[in-house]
Parts: structure tokens; sequence; C-alpha cells
């Protein structure tokens, strides 16, 4: 919409910047409404109302400003109101209900390797595992949508102290690999890796019996194979209920094998160095503000650490989909990790071309700001925690109706994701279970109340699904065909900021304009024919944009609520 006003701000002050058009909070005067006149009479050191009016003045000597725009101008103290013609604002919604994906322009193609979830092996899976498998798998549906080719990759934590302290507590325990079931590993877990704090002789046994799996020790990886087999079931049943899904695989123990060869690789451009017996690879850099330690490639006692198994698993990528990206989405804390991968990665001759992102996600926290916990105060399993939700969701006398489990896990979905992924992905968020289970407010299920209640009107007058025509009937009407022209933005910029909150917000605004036009204009028993027809037509487009930004944000559509 603002392509005009770009030429214009280019004209004057060679940028365009500032050429942002914000929806009118005032829709009985205005579709659009410019404030940058303020920061620009700034600049400039001019009047922002005798600015305002040189803007509108040169707006209007452009052709399709006045094929789009019905009015533009400029009021005090130098806002410029824009108003767009009933019959232009009809016309692009034609084009988005009749073309591909909304008639949106998408971005140059890329492939790009996208790495989340990263559930660790053996480890109960809890609240804090969440939020990098919802907040990746919408990054990576947005991707998608937005014409990539993307890799999803779960990379599983699966060769750390952990394994070696659950096959040391197996041991301990006498039983063997055929004998090890999903209890006993979450039971084994807490218990030793308590036991290593207290005592470092313990440690120094887990280290030695994970170096020695790492090795390739007959024994140890017979316990491995088991563990992993039956720990990524837990796991993939959890990123099953929350329809997080992956094209791959693969996690750390799977870098193992391409180890020598970045040795090799590294050796031969002479970037490891000794340092106290330990390998290590020096990436400060002159232009740092905070000191980045060296990556450190090998223990002294010979064991690869996470960075290791993180850089081979670039290099892996590198020959097997030569990314132009690749993206990771982990606990914002894993920065500095990164941080250090990422510029070895720069050096290293193979995968220096890769451009490498990370995704960084901040923590679910309770009302009381610290980590999640359920009413009975332990940090939540997570299939408590959803049954919790269906339990307070079941509890409002709203819903006395018969649902389905697929219904319920639908609805239970949405109230996780939307509470979720309206924050931006690398703030901390409160989950207040109750807030969130709530069928009005900013919820999950608030917007499955909206679609669903707007799909019924349209299978009552399907037959009324047609094109729209050049009329707009009232302000209500208005806004909400607006709002659902900033489709396309919204889209680019979740696209370029690899965040879906601005989605999330979008999907919610949309939403609330949809029942305030449902309260105000009733269609049921219309009896203009054209009145009914643009209505339902136009309620027939917001259905379909609202069931594409659901299923961005990972949420599915249960039958009835
Ligand atoms: N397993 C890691 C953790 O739990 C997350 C993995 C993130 N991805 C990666 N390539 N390092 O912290």
């Amino acid at each position: 919409m603002n392509e005009e006003l770009k030429q214009v701000l280019k004209e004057m002050i060679e940028e365009d910047t500032l050429a942002e058009l914000k929806i009118s909070n005032r829709p009985d005067l205005c579709d659009y409404q410019f404030d940058g006149t303020f920061a620009l009479a700034k600049k400039m050191h001019k009047n922002p109302l005798e600015l305002g009016e040189t803007i509108v003045i040169k707006l209007k000597e452009i052709p399709t400003s006045n094929e789009k725009f019905v009015k533009i101008e400029c009021v005090h103290p130098g806002f410029i109101n824009f108003t767009l013609s009933d019959a232009y604002i009809n016309d692009l919604l034609n084009q988005m209900a009749t073309k591909e994906k909304f008639n949106i322009t998408l971005p140059k193609q890329e492939t790009i390797v996208i790495d989340y979830g990263g559930a660790n092996v053996a480890k109960p899976l809890h609240v804090g595992h969440l939020r990098p498998a919802i907040v990746g798998e919408s990054i990576k549906r947005i991707l998608k949508y937005m014409g990539q080719n993307v890799i999803a990759d779960v990379h599983l934590g699966d060769y750390g102290l952990q394994i070696g302290q659950v096959i040391y507590g197996l041991q301990q325990e006498k039983i063997t690999p055929d004998k090890i079931t999903l209890e006993k590993l979450s039971k084994i877990y807490p218990k030793i890796s308590g036991l290593c704090k207290e005592n470092p002789e313990i440690k120094k046994v887990c280290e030695t019996i994970t170096k020695e799996l790492q090795d390739g020790n007959v024994e140890y990886q017979e316990y491995f194979k088991e563990i992993l087999k039956i720990s990524k079931q837990d796991i993939k049943k959890m990123y099953d209920y929350l329809g997080v899904s992956f094209d791959l695989w693969l996690g750390e123990s799977d870098a193992y094998k391409y180890i020598p060869d970045v040795t090799k690789e590294l050796n031969n451009q002479n970037l490891i160095q000794e340092s106290e017996g330990a390998k290590v690879i020096h990436i400060a850099s002159d232009t740092d503000t905070t000191e980045i330690p060296p990556l450190i490639y090998q223990k002294s006692n010979g064991a690869y650490l996470y960075g290791t198994t993180d850089l081979a698993t670039i290099y892996q990528r590198e020959l097997d989909y030569k990314p132009n990206k690749i993206f990771y989405i982990a606990d914002k804390r894993q920065n500095l990790h990164f941080t250090q991968v990422f510029r070895v990665a720069k050096k290293l001759e193979r995968t220096k071309n890769i451009d490498c992102e990370f995704l960084g996600n901040g923590t679910i926290n309770g009302k009381d700001g610290k980590p999640f916990k359920t009413r009975a105060g332990d940090t939540p399993k997570l299939e408590n925690l959803f049954n919790e939700i269906k339990n307070i969701f079941l509890s409002d006398e709203l819903h006395n109706e018969n649902y389905t489990e697929k219904d319920l896990d639908c609805i239970v979905n949405s109230v996780i994701k939307f509470a979720d992924l309206q924050n931006s992905r690398e703030k901390e968020y409160i989950f207040d279970i109750e807030k969130f289970s709530k069928t009005s407010g900013k919820t999950g299920p608030y917007i499955l109340y909206t679609y669903l209640r707007t799909k019924k009107i349209i299978k009552n007058n399907e037959q009324f699904v047609d094109k729209l025509s050049k009329t707009i009937y009232n302000v209500h009407d208005r806004e909400l065909r607006i709002k659902l022209l900033g489709l396309e933005d919204a889209l680019h910029l979740a696209f370029k900021t690899r965040t879906s909150s601005g989605l999330a917000n979008f999907l919610y605004e949309i939403c609330v304009l949809v029942n305030a036009f449902y309260e105000n204009n009733h269609i049921n028993n219309l009896e203009d024919n054209k009145k009914k027809t643009d209505w339902v037509t136009l309620l027939d487009l917001t259905t379909k944009i609202i069931q594409d930004l659901l299923d961005l944000l990972v949420i599915e559509i249960p039958s009835k609520m």
C-alpha cells in the first residue's frame, strides 16, 4: 500500500525506511495513517504540517495514487490520512480469493536446514521441551509457506554425559539391555545425575563410560542402542501429540563419523591449537565487545564435546544438502555455544558459505516468574500438563458438550501454542494456565471458536460464495477488509524476522474484527442478495486465511467447540 509513499520519500531524502502506513485507529476517518512526518520534519528541520502538505501534493502527482486512494490529506499537526477506494479494496480481495496463497509474492527460494526440538535422549520430557519444538515447527511451516526448500532435523541430544550416567545406573541395578523400560530410564537418570553432583568419583566413572561409548565400546553400544530406541519412541509420541514432525531424526551420535574428516580439514587450515592438553580453536576477533573464548574441540582425555558434534553436523549437512542457511532453535542461553560453532564454521573452507542463525527462545515461566510448575508443585511432565489443561477447559460450564478425545487434543494444543506463539520467541513468558484455557481473550480456544462460528455461517449459505462486488457496507465490514489486506506484509515480516508472534497477533486481530462484524451484520436473515453474497464471500475468504494462519501456528482445528 505504501509504494507511492516510498517513491516520494526516496525523492525527498533518498531513503524510504520511514514509509510505513499504519492501519488507522479511527476507521471512520481513514483507512491508513502515516505519522512519519514528525521524524522526517525533525531530520529536515521543517514544520511537520507544511512537510505533510508537500508530501500529499507529491503523492497526488503519481498516477497510481489516484487509482488506489480516494482521499489523501494532511491533518493537524502533520499526520497524513489515506482512504482507499472501495473498488480497489475489493479488487485486491478478489485476487486474494482466487490466486494461490492469497496472491502473495514469494521470496527467492533457498535451501534451509532447520534444527529444532533437540530433546535429550534418556532424560524425562518436561515443559522446557515444548518451546523449541513449537517455535521451530511454526518457523519451519512459515519457511515452507514462503516457498523455501526446507529440511527439518530434530538433532537429538543423544551422546552426552547423560547416556554414560544412565548406563552406569543400569549396570548398578544389573539391568541388561533387553530389560530396559521407559519407566526404569525415567527413574535412573535423576538418581544418577543427583549422585554425580554429590560424588565426583561417580561422575568420573560416568564420564569414562561416555568416552568409551563414543570410542565404540561394544557393550556400551548395546546399551546405547536400546536406550535410544526406547527414549526415541517416547520423544516421538510427544512430538506427534504436538503435530511436530521432522524429515531427519539425527542426533549428536550421528555426527561422530564425520569428526575425522573435519579434524583433517581443520588441521590442513591450521585452525586447531593445543591448550593444556586439550585441542581448541581460537575464534576471538578484534571487534568483539565481549570475550569470546575458544571452542574446545577435544578434551585432554580425548572426548569430544557439544561444539565438536555441532561443527561435524554442519559439515554433514553441507555434504548432504548444500544448504544456503541453517537455523537453530534452542534455549537462548546457548547463545555463546552457537556463536563459537558458527565462527569456526565460517573459517572452515567447506562450510564457510553457509549462513547459520541462532534463533534463541526464552523460557516458559509460572505466575511467580520462575520456570513453570503444576498445581502439584512439580516441574510438570508433559502428559500431566496436557491433562490439567483439558480439565480446566472442561470445568467451564460453557463446555458441557461431549467432546471426542481428538477434539480435546486439538483444544489443548491450541491453548499451549497460542499462549506461546503470541509472545516473541526470544522473550520469557508467563504461562497462566487458567487464562489461556478460556474461550475469551487472546487465547487459542477463542480463535478456534471464532473460526468454527464463521465456518458455520458459510456452510449454511454456501450457495452465496461468489465474487465481491465494488461495495463496502459499513465500518465493521470495511475494517475487516482492510485488515485482510495486511496478510502479505504480515507473512513477509514473519519470514524476515523468523518469528511467529506477528502472525499470531495478526490472526487474533482478524478474529476480533470477525466477531464485531458478526455481531453487527446479521447474515442469516438478510434479504438483500447482493449484500448477502458480498458478506458470505468476505467471510469465506476470512476463514480460509484463518485456516492457513492456524496451520502456520501448528494449531489443528477441532470438529466442534
Ligand atoms: N539437545 C540440546 C539441549 O537440550 C538442544 C540441541 C539444539 N541443537 C543443536 N544443534 N545444538 O539443549
